[in-house]
């Protein structure tokens, strides 16, 4: 190639004497016409002429680059997105938060989706999974809700579930996440086990420093607050452990072993010496105090009744997981579970805020 430039390079010079009276003598025609043209323009008698041909260049010109605007302006994304039938200020809005992928990807769909606008305007909107909620929201046959969407396709609910699995990130510490689709390796034991005082288990638990001291200030004030003694029933379990749990367990309220935030130390599940049995708890004063109150003490219900609807695993009135008190209160108050705190906070768009 280089050869190639150098090869010309030596030529146009040479060629130069063979062009140049043919360029002189085209130069000079055109000075020659402008010149004649300026001396017409600027003759005394036609002086009329000058502000009208101005006004008329200027106008040709509008018109030629007003024309090119509106055909360029078909070829935008904003002008496509418009022609599938959105308003301009949806267009323009969806513009707004979608990268071009994105865009092309919706403008590929070749329809009006009703969904679009609402989805961009949600509260747990992540601008990076546009496209599955829509996608969710086109292969849904049960009338799910937006809210719905939003948290399925957030918490990865749409995808299938071996796929999609992925190791929990430990690094996270009292936030780390443990589900179907995030799991522990089999070695992974928490380095801070401590036990819980004998008093309030029936066997030997141990759960991390935090979450026992966590407890004690919370069934301290349970006990003032109705008299009766919150005991844990269940804390750090290990992957072995959760295997014979999960066994045993026919109801299928125990998670597969790998699957279970036992396995954190950060779990545990909790009933009451007056009423030890899980039932009956969940409706006795000291488990509804417990539910209105654990926030407080950095405790979440980590399968709330709402969730066993959305996400399908079973209500679990006695399983606390702890996550310090200001996560712990805003889940409370935003009345989201921790898949989709993590989802929105910690991995979303909302991650380098809540970063400390
Ligand atoms: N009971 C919960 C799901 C667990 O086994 O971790
Ligand atoms: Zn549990």
């Amino acid at each position: 190639m280089r050869q190639r430039l150098d090869v010309i390079w030596q030529w146009l010079p040479q060629q130069w004497g063979v062009f140049k009276p043919w360029a002189l003598r085209h130069l000079r025609r055109l000075k020659e016409w402008l010149a004649h043209i300026w001396r017409v323009y600027t003759a005394r008698d036609n002086r009329w002429l000058v502000v009208p041909c101005t006004a008329a260049a200027l106008f040709v010109l509008l018109v030629m680059v007003k024309s090119y605007q509106g055909i360029a302006y078909n070829f935008t994304r904003e002008c496509k997105i418009y022609k599938l039938g959105y308003p301009i200020e949806d267009a323009r809005a969806l513009l707004a938060v979608l990268n071009d992928a994105q865009a092309d990807s919706l403008i590929s769909r070749q329809e009006y989706d009703t969904i679009a606008i609402p989805v961009i305007n949600a509260r747990y909107f992540i601008a990076n999974n546009f496209d599955r909620y829509l996608a969710l929201h086109k292969a849904d046959t049960t009338g799910k809700t937006l809210d719905h969407i939003i948290a399925l396709v957030n918490i990865s609910a749409d995808r299938d579930r071996k796929s999609s699995s992925v190791p929990c990130d430990t690094t996270k510490g009292q936030l780390m996440l443990v589900n179907g689709r995030h799991y522990l390796d089999e070695n992974y034991k928490p380095d801070n086990l401590v036990k819980f005082d004998k008093s309030c288990c029936y066997e030997e638990q141990r759960a991390q420093r935090v979450v026992v001291d966590a407890f004690m200030a919370m069934r301290k004030a349970c006990e003032e607050e109705t008299q009766a003694h919150l005991m844990v029933n269940s804390s750090y379990r290990s992957y072995h452990d959760q295997i014979g749990t999960h066994k045993r367990n026919q109801k299928g309220y125990a998670a597969t072993a790998g699957h279970s935030e036992h396995q954190t130390g950060f779990a545990i599940d909790v009933t009451s010496r007056e009423n030890p049995m899980r039932w009956p708890f969940d409706a006795s004063q000291e488990g509804i105090w417990m539910r209105e109150h654990c926030h407080e003490y950095g405790f979440i219900l980590r399968y709330p009744e709402k969730q066993s609807y959305l996400f399908g695993f079973a209500y679990e009135p006695w399983h606390l997981r702890y996550v310090g008190k200001e996560v712990a209160k805003r889940i409370h108050d935003e009345d989201i579970t921790f898949d989709e705190y993590y989802a929105y906070y910690i991995e979303g768009p909302h991650a380098k805020a809540q970063r400390r």
